[in-house]
């Protein structure tokens, strides 16, 4: 992608912007490897959700559940952070007060160096105890025990550390990130197709707060219209040259 060029009222935005929210989604990891859900290739074209990413899933057929998660996990493990992710930890200097939110489960913005992060759909990394709520690292539960769910001394089954459709997002987790929503003045949307609640509303948060929105996706969004700028194009180029055209803006003699 050629280099971003900010509209003016964007560029206002950015030069004063104090606080800023980045939310993102699958699409910011596509460029990693890593399969997006909805889409043309996505996971979901190949996997029934509720067969796979619900409680009622995990208790009709844990191993399948399991061993669908271990796959995942490798996949995860194989893959590296991408230009994107990098991106969006640069930004860390550029603003006085930045904060990562993501869809994602995959660990990469963490990897890159992302401090300020809020995992709203939890993480592969870690498996609990479905019983007494003990956590472990999900790579040890998977060697140890790949094919079916390893049992916890109480007698519960570990699942993975990630969030089910029909389960409520980590409550804390969740009121920071409306927190920070309804308080930033620059809100960066990448990668997600903004359709799975609670976490969209987050958008709907910002856009009533008055905050200048960005949206980095190759295809429309239901929240495109909002938008103060859309930059049609893969994460792993825009967000490079985006946050190139931030750093312009706020640093104008570098
Ligand atoms: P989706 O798969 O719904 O959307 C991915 C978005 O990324 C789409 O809008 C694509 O157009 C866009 N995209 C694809 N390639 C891209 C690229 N190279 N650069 C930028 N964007 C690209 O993923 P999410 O919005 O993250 O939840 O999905 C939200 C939640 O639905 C996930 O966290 C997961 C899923 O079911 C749970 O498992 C609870």
């Amino acid at each position: 992608m050629t280099a971003v060029e900010l509209p003016g009222a964007v560029r206002e935005r950015v030069r004063s912007a104090e606080r800023v929210v980045v939310f993102s989604g699958a699409g910011v990891s596509r460029e990693s490897g890593l399969d997006t859900f909805r889409g043309a290739g996505g996971l979901w074209e190949r996997m029934r959700p509720e067969e796979l990413a619900t409680p009622e899933a995990f208790r009709a057929d844990p191993e399948k559940v399991w061993q669908w998660y271990a796959w995942r996990y490798q996949r995860v493990a194989e893959a590296s952070p991408n230009p994107a992710h990098q991106a969006i930890a640069r930004l860390e200097a550029v603003f006085p007060f930045i904060i990562v939110v993501t869809q994602n489960v995959d660990s990469l913005h963490r990897r890159v160096g992302s401090r300020n992060l809020l995992e709203l759909h939890g993480s592969l990394a870690r498996a609990f105890c479905n019983r007494c709520g003990r956590s472990r690292d999900m790579g040890e539960a998977i060697a140890e025990s790949p094919g079916a769910p390893p049992i916890c001394t109480c007698g519960g089954k570990f699942r993975p550390g990630v969030v089910w459709f029909g389960e409520s997002l980590p409550e804390e987790t969740f009121e920071q990130a409306c927190e920070a929503a309804a308080s930033c003045e620059l809100f960066l949307s990448a990668g997600t197709s903004a359709t799975v609640y609670p976490a969209a509303g987050l958008i709907e948060l910002a856009h009533r707060a008055g905050a200048c929105l960005i949206e980095i996706n190759p295809e429309p969004t239901p929240f495109s219209g909002l938008m103060d700028l859309r930059l049609a194009a893969p994460a792993g180029e825009a967000l490079p040259a985006l946050a190139d055209a931030m750093e312009r803006c706020r640093w104008p003699t570098t």
